[in-house]
């Protein structure tokens, strides 16, 4: 199965259950929104979960297209990426979460033909504020799927405050050999699917309260899945990334962190600029900076003549995109040779302190973390 399979076989599957596929949102959540990037599925749906009527109804399924910094640090990976697309399927106080595990299972099963044998789930163990999830954990067991308990593993919030909820997580095996150990102690269980029961409120004051609803969010990241199912090693092996290695791999000599780096780096800046934002030094802006210049940092590591001039229409269009990535490597070059110049001289010889740090930054323009990579 190819991309567009998977996501055509997950849209029916859930439209043949009463889903209504509803339009991905855009990755920029409107003004009232305190987060830049939309970072999940259910984001967009924060109000319908918390009971507003959504007037597409009670039962839903998309496509959403994601962005998390969160995970920034950990790309570079086999199956983190900054920009991905999630698979979603909701419950707005309609069916129950056990419901959703049975469904889930069948689709993964019949739909995607993945055998019981490959499949592991971690469920909520409980802590101080909310009991064990013990419904999850015998419907697992009624399907015969291996299941293991966590405590903060399985507990999905969307930040500090509201809905959230414990969840169960499927796992997909991907070592060579059969199956052995737990996905909490062993990386070859890599997490496919979330199934929340976003049933609770988190307050201010860090109390919980039920939702008016009780709902059912399941996510899943369509990259990740897709290497999984193609059986790649890594989600940058798929069909989806396979322009962007070979593009990347033809012009440059990378070592395979490297490659990923840059693939990720440079499709997320072309989604981001596409979207209409422009590097600046905050908020959405300074995100979109920042992904270029770490991509550039890792590009000029070995050789600072590599230029992303050179980089095929086919990956950055031919219009402003292009322009904009071009300009920021041109701003950054500049700031660059201005760091190096500077720091050659006397003052800032042998180890900084914060005064050195206040005065290159104020004074020279240059940043703490850049001066660091200069340095090192
Ligand atoms: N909200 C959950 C997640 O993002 C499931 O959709 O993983």
């Amino acid at each position: 199965m190819n991309t567009d399979d998977v996501v055509r076989t997950f849209l029916d599957f859930y439209r043949e259950r009463g889903h209504e596929p509803i339009t991905g949102s855009s990755l920029l959540p409107p003004p009232s929104d305190p987060v830049l990037f939309t970072t999940s599925g259910m984001h967009p749906l924060t109000p319908y979960l918390r009971g507003r009527p959504h007037p597409q109804g009670r039962r839903l399924v998309n496509v959403q297209r994601c962005l998390r910094t969160t995970d920034i640090d950990e790309i570079g990976d086999l199956t983190h990426l900054t920009v991905f697309d999630m698979l979603g399927s909701w419950s707005l106080g309609d069916y129950g979460h056990p419901q959703s595990l049975r469904w889930g299972y069948e689709l993964l099963r019949d739909g995607f033909g993945i055998p019981r044998e490959k499949l592991f789930v971690t469920v909520f163990g409980g802590d101080e504020q909310v009991g064990p999830d013990l419904e999850s954990l015998d419907t697992w067991r009624e399907l015969g799927v291996p299941v293991e308990s966590t405590r903060d593993e399985n507990w999905w919030s969307n930040g500090p405050v509201g809905p959230c909820g414990p969840d169960s997580e499927i796992f997909h095996w991907t070592g060579d050999g059969p199956p052995e150990g737990v996905p909490t102690g062993d990386p070859r269980w890599v997490e496919i699917w979330n199934h929340v029961h976003m049933r609770l409120e988190r307050r201010e004051d860090g109390g919980l309260v039920p939702l008016r609803q009780v709902n059912v969010d399941t996510g899943m990241g369509l990259e990740r899945f897709v290497s999984v199912l193609q059986g790649r090693r890594s989600v940058y092996e798929t069909d989806v990334f396979e322009p962007w290695t070979r593009g990347v791999r033809t012009l440059w000599v990378l070592d395979e962190r490297s490659l990923r780096i840059v693939c990720d780096h440079l499709r997320s800046s072309v989604v981001v600029l596409g979207e209409g934002v422009r590097p600046s030094n905050t908020g959405r802006g300074y995100v979109v900076r920042r992904l270029i210049r770490r991509l550039l940092t890792v590009l000029w590591r070995d050789d600072d003549s590599r230029t992303l001039t050179d980089l095929p229409e086919e990956l950055t269009g031919g219009g402003t995109v292009r322009r904009l990535l071009l300009e920021e490597e041109r701003r950054f070059s500049r700031l660059l040779e201005r760091g190096r110049r500077v720091l050659s001289r006397p003052e800032f010889r042998g180890e900084l302190g914060d005064e050195e740090y206040r005065c290159l930054h104020d004074t020279y323009g240059l940043p703490r973390e850049l001066v660091v990579g200069l340095l090192r």
